[in-house]
């Protein structure tokens, strides 16, 4: 593998799941993979699971890490055959081949403007470092992605179903700010990888991209849904066709524990209590969503893994 950019990226994904999860019983088996090579960790964006996930795990293969906030940095320009005389110091086609003398592998988080929908879609931020850096790029939440966290929520799953073909459900919940569409987008092209039955729920107007959803079933109705659900995945996203917006404050899509049944509740972090799911569901045994954060790292370690092993 040389990027992971998205889960098609991965030779397979079934072989991905169960190698990861191999991993956790020696993480430190593949130390001498990543001697003396070094991870970039670049954010525009906040981060907490994924800053220090990706960093452990590539410690665990041996690597040295360095990790920059943008916000220290030059501020960068994208766009080609501009006049850099605005606020914008430093253009990407440097930038990137800099960092790539300085790694190995670059790992990127950028998240969508969330107002100008033809630019995000067009990933014009990691696209940007695939095209100008010379080494291996990891996406660490894109515009539309987020494929470490699909892997590790495929591993949770894997993990804990107690039947060959669980039934699971994506179901929107309300927040009050806009959020992006990369979580959703990612764990719907995950589930359509794997053997789950997948449905997705969200009020009216919440449709995300068809391009992603493609024939995944769809009901504006919550409660028929959650009936005899394995797994709830719950996420806001905003609305993706009035793109960026709050068209819905709804909070009976909040979850709660009635709601949820015996299904176990899976959430990518972080999460609001009592606005996206009630402290009843989150103190209780059915939510997994410190599981989920802890295959955040063999998610990490697995694909920087196979991009070594790629040389
Ligand atoms: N789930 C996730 O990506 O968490 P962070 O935003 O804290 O990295």
């Amino acid at each position: 593998m040389n990027h992971y950019i998205t889960i098609n990226d991965l030779p397979s994904i079934s072989s991905a799941v169960a190698e990861a999860i191999a991993l956790k019983s020696d993480a430190y088996k593949h130390r001498s993979l990543g001697a003396q090579k070094t991870l970039v960790m670049l954010f525009f964006n906040a981060s907490l699971r994924t800053r220090l996930s990706t960093e452990k795990a590539a410690k665990q293969l041996g690597m040295d890490v360095i990790v920059l906030n943008v916000t220290d940095a030059w501020q960068l320009e994208f766009e080609s055959g501009v006049v850099m005389q605005l606020d914008k110091s430093e253009h990407v086609k440097e930038a990137a081949q800099v960092i790539s003398q300085y790694c190995d592998i670059l790992a990127v988080r950028a998240f969508p403007s969330l107002t100008d929908k033809d630019k995000d879609l067009s990933e014009w931020i990691i696209k940007s470092f695939v095209n100008y850096a010379t080494v291996p790029i990891v996406n660490m939440e894109s515009a539309t992605g987020h494929p470490l966290q699909a892997l590790a929520d495929a591993i949770t799953i894997e993990e804990l179903k107690t039947k060959k073909t669980p039934k699971v459900v994506l179901s929107w919940a309300p927040h009050p700010k806009a959020l992006p569409h990369a979580v959703a987008n990612s764990f719907i092209e995950m589930m359509q990888s794997i053997e789950v039955d997948f449905s997705i729920t969200h009020p009216e107007g919440y449709d995300l991209n068809p391009e992603i959803v493609k024939n995944s079933k769809v009901t504006y109705n919550q409660e028929e849904a959650l009936k005899e659900a394995d797994f709830v995945y719950v996420k806001n996203w905003s609305n993706y066709k009035e793109y960026g917006t709050i068209t819905c404050e709804d909070s009976s899509w909040m979850m709660t524990k009635e709601k949820l049944g015996t299904a176990k509740f899976m959430h990518c972090l972080p999460v609001r209590r009592n606005v996206v799911v009630e402290d009843a569901v989150l103190d209780s045994d059915q939510s997994v969503v410190i599981a989920q954060s802890n295959n955040r790292t063999f998610a990490a370690q697995l694909v920087l893994k196979k991009i070594l092993e790629n040389g």
